[in-house]
């Protein structure tokens, strides 16, 4: 499980610090005007650290007392953190976990035997659910419940999953009918909003009474010229421009992107809820339009 973030995190290109400068900017900016109204920030966490290209430590870890970095790729944090000064690299801890559990139960090693096995469709589907029931009785970080100020995700709902599951099943998928090939697809999605709805407990569950969550996510790929923006900033008003971008989202978009940001937001308080939008330059191959949120739980309005 953890190679296939470590080899993802790896995959790096090594000018990738100066091209995310700007997405870096836009991340920060977000905390910012999201934690301003905070009275006394003292502990955040960020959730998806990984190499820390996309974050600032600097600039956002000035304002706490103590930041936690979470990751299932530890090494890259370490990495990430080594060079800063002893002063900041002193508020910071490291956590190596995997934020989905799915490591607790084996879940990939034991996918693959089943497909090696050639199980049915249906057998397939009853093991997931029997997955997500077990997911269900494991708790993790609970000794951090209720302690954060800020709780930050990095892009992860594309992530978690999804993605390394559908890598799983590819060199199986011609040992199944199409109608087959459905249901187990049907039964990764499922699994998958399971995953991300768990994930987003999570993030609640870390936060202190009164604090601000800020997640942000890769939604739609995009061509790398600009042609994208072109279109976008074509439009007179702010309200076609994001008219023009949710559509764009809805026929192309990464619907694991979108469940994860529209369960979070579904969960905040309308009072001080911020959207944003912008364009990630993952790779010199791959842009990503991202969708940015931050505000408080709603259960405090
Ligand atoms: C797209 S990256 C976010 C960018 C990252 N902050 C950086 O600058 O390199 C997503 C991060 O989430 C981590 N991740 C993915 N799935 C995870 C999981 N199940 N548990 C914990 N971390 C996970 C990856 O290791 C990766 O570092």
């Amino acid at each position: 499980m953890n190679g296939f973030y470590e080899q993802l995190n790896k995959e790096r290109e090594n000018n990738r610090w100066a091209e995310w400068e700007n997405h870096r900017s836009e991340i920060t900016n977000m905390v910012h005007l999201a934690t301003s109204q905070l009275p006394h920030q003292s502990s955040a966490i960020i959730l998806g650290a990984g190499n820390c290209d996309d974050l600032d430590l600097i600039s956002l870890i000035g304002n706490y007392d103590n930041v936690a970095l979470a990751d299932v790729d530890f090494s890259a944090m370490m990495d990430a953190v080594g060079p800063l000064e002893t002063i900041m690299r002193n508020k910071i801890d490291l956590i190596s976990i995997d934020f989905t559990k799915l490591d607790e139960i084996n879940f990939y090693r034991n996918l693959k035997d089943l497909f090696n096995k050639k199980v049915s469709a249906e057998h397939i589907v009853e093991f997931l659910k029997s997955c997500i029931t077990q997911l269900d009785e494991l708790q993790i970080l609970t000794h951090l419940k209720g302690k954060f100020q800020v709780v930050i995700s990095s892009a992860l709902y594309t992530q978690l999953f999804y993605m390394n599951a559908l890598q799983i099943f590819a060199p199986y998928v011609e040992g199944y009918k199409q109608e087959e090939i459905t249901t187990i697809m049907d039964g990764l999605l499922e699994m998958r909003n399971v995953v991300i709805q768990n994930y987003n407990d999570l993030l609640v569950d870390l936060a202190a009474p009164h604090a601000v969550i800020v997640v942000w996510s890769d939604v739609l790929k995009i061509s790398p010229d600009n042609r994208f923006l072109e279109t976008v900033n074509s439009f007179p008003s702010e309200s076609e421009r994001i008219q023009f971008i949710m559509n764009e989202v809805k026929r192309n978009g990464r619907m694991e992107g979108m469940f994860g940001l529209q369960d979070i937001q579904n969960r905040l308080a309308n009072k001080g809820r911020n959207f944003h939008y912008w364009i990630w330059p993952y790779s010199s191959k791959n842009h990503c339009l991202t969708f940015g949120i931050s505000g408080r739980l709603s259960s405090l309005e």
